[in-house]
């Protein structure tokens, strides 16, 4: 078994490098219990990177994650920003490393902790056995699309194009189907094909490769209309397979659901190296201030145990020790509306013991 893993960590801008030090003082854990040895290597991206460096992805920085075995980030965007043409904003530089790793599938799951059924804007009932994971295609459509651009003559207009080939189609739709048939076997294709001619090619494509998952139940279901299912009836779903905008605004919807944006993972995957990052932003007006929670940057370190570093005890592990802290009672303060209150850090620091003594425990029982 390979013992020692090459990470990759960008922090990145805002609440990025708290909950980006938790993620890894659980991955160290990890490290040190399951004899196996991460080389963390911190680089620059985002607005920090623009500040330091004068791009928001280095060189350097890519250059070290073409070389890693996974890549954690933390997240990007800074106001400071807003107004920066395109070459100089945080968002770009994570576009790119999206481009350069050539990851095109997006796995964001949205689970549902039963102890935090109270923090959803959903009823209790419907939050209740919520279980989704969307699948998201991350470089095509109007992200990617060329002709893209302001134009200045007279009236100023700005264009972006979606535009998707077949095998693009073909290949996140596959991820979906795959998804589905480790899961609970139903796949929800999303599209808006009353209106759009890459939404037709799309569900062509999902009606021929779904003849090779027989096992699958497959729908087609139009954006809006998903977007109303995911607040009334989440749990029809279970894997949700869109394009690149359908998926990025979805998937802040199913995570607001799940309680609180800042409990996601994501995963990206399909390209050269694997991306992992949170699926909350910077969140700015939060930042420095010990109160962002960190939970969905260390679910993201179980998901590159589990999808990357083929660690799946170590991965459940870190889950399990993720839902002792909530089951606990402790509660950052996005989550909380009993329980006991604690920092970034302080929460960081439950999960790491919570995963400790797993860790023990197993070694333990080994040596017997
Ligand atoms: C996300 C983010 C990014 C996206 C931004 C920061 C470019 O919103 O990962 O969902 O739109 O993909
Ligand atoms: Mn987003």
């Amino acid at each position: 078994m390979q013992t020692t893993f090459n990470i990759a960590v960008l922090a990145g801008d805002g609440i990025g490098p708290e909950v980006t030090q938790q993620a890894l003082r659980v991955l160290r854990t990890v490290g040190d219990h399951a004899g196996v040895e991460f080389h963390v290597h911190e680089r620059a991206i985002g607005g920090a990177a623009v500040r330091a460096f004068g791009s928001p992805l280095p060189e350097a920085t890519l250059a070290t994650c073409l070389k890693a075995h996974a890549v954690l980030l933390g997240a990007v965007g800074s106001p400071e920003f807003d107004t920066a043409p395109a070459e100089q904003r945080p968002e770009t530089g994570l576009l790119q490393l999206r481009r350069a790793l050539g990851g095109f599938a997006n796995l964001r799951p949205a689970r549902f902790y039963a102890s935090l059924a109270e923090c959803s804007p959903l009823r209790p009932e419907l939050a209740a056995g919520a279980d989704v994971l969307i699948v998201r295609e991350l470089l095509g459509g109007l992200y990617f699309g060329e002709p893209r651009g302001l134009t200045q003559n007279g009236v100023r207009s700005a264009v972006n194009t979606m535009r998707y080939s077949e095998p693009e189609i073909e290949r996140i739709v596959r991820v979906g189907f795959q998804q589905a048939r480790a899961r609970r076997r139903k796949l929800a294709s999303v599209d808006k094909a009353n209106v759009l001619e890459t939404s037709r090619l799309w569900r062509e494509v999902v009606n021929r490769v779904a003849r090779e998952f027989a096992d699958v139940v497959v729908e087609h279901v139009y954006v809006d209309a998903c977007a109303m299912y995911l607040v009334t009836q989440p749990s029809r779903f279970d894997v949700i397979v869109t394009e690149n905008l359908f998926g990025d605004i979805l998937s802040d919807e199913a995570a607001a659901l799940t309680g609180s944006l800042g409990m996601l993972p994501s995963a990206t995957i399909g390209g050269s190296v694997d991306l992992y990052e949170p699926v909350h932003g910077s969140a700015p007006t939060i930042a420095g201030k010990d109160i962002a929670n960190p939970l969905g940057a260390i679910a993201s370190v179980a998901m590159m145990l589990r999808q990357t570093l083929g660690l799946a005890q170590e991965a459940d592990d870190v889950d399990a020790a993720i839902t002792a802290a909530i089951e606990a009672g402790y509660r950052t303060a996005d989550i909380a509306r009993d329980g006991r209150v604690v920092g970034t850090a302080e929460m960081g620091e439950l999960v790491e013991r919570a995963l400790a003594d797993r860790l023990d425990r197993r070694s333990a029982y080994h040596a017997v």
